[in-house]
């Protein structure tokens, strides 16, 4: 997910794969345990979202790795509220429903009106092993739903669907181009 504000850019330790990349669309294994090499990873996925101008959340296959493990920070600037590393979420329920415009990552410069659920249960273990459960709203249960999604090699732009879905294709096209090159 990104959010419209911008920040500075600092060195990011992974690439952030692009769409058309194969690897957005494979489905990640669960993490068995969490150790120390996990730990780092959890670090390195938050420095590389971080040194985005505008990354709110990641998902580990977005930089190519097929593990089921999100990173979501909302509120980029304040530091009184820690990032979220949830190693294993799941949608334990989803009710209400809210169309809001999303971005992601791995598709730079696009967005689109994305229909989701309002609410979201997820549980998940946290970055020391620990089972957290979080009931989300708003933008958090969206950031939860589309992180998720990417465990599944499901991607925003799925969502829409037919005159949308085509004044889309030429973007994507083109975004496309540029990340074969
Ligand atoms: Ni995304």
């Amino acid at each position: 997910m990104v959010d419209k504000d911008s920040h500075d850019c600092a060195a990011s330790p992974f690439r952030i794969r692009l769409y058309s990349d194969p690897v957005l669309r494979e489905k990640a294994f669960p993490v068995q345990a969490i150790t120390d090499v996990e730990r780092k990873l959890a670090e390195d996925m938050l420095a590389t979202m971080y040194a985005s101008p505008i990354g709110v959340g990641l998902a580990a296959p977005q930089v190519g790795i097929l593990k089921r493990l999100i990173v979501i920070d909302l509120d980029r600037d304040a530091s009184e509220e820690s990032p979220s590393v949830l190693f294993n979420p799941t949608i334990q329920s989803l009710a209400g429903e809210a169309t809001e415009e999303e971005g992601c990552l791995s598709f730079p410069g696009i967005t689109a009106d994305v229909k989701r659920a309002a609410r979201a249960v997820v549980t998940a273990q946290d970055i020391d092993g620990e089972p957290v459960q979080i009931e989300a709203e708003d933008l958090l249960a969206r950031a939860l739903q589309h992180e998720i999604d990417h465990l599944d090699g499901i991607l925003f732009i799925d969502y829409v669907r037919g005159l949308k879905r085509q004044l889309l294709r030429g973007k994507l096209r083109k975004l496309r181009q540029q990340s074969e090159q």
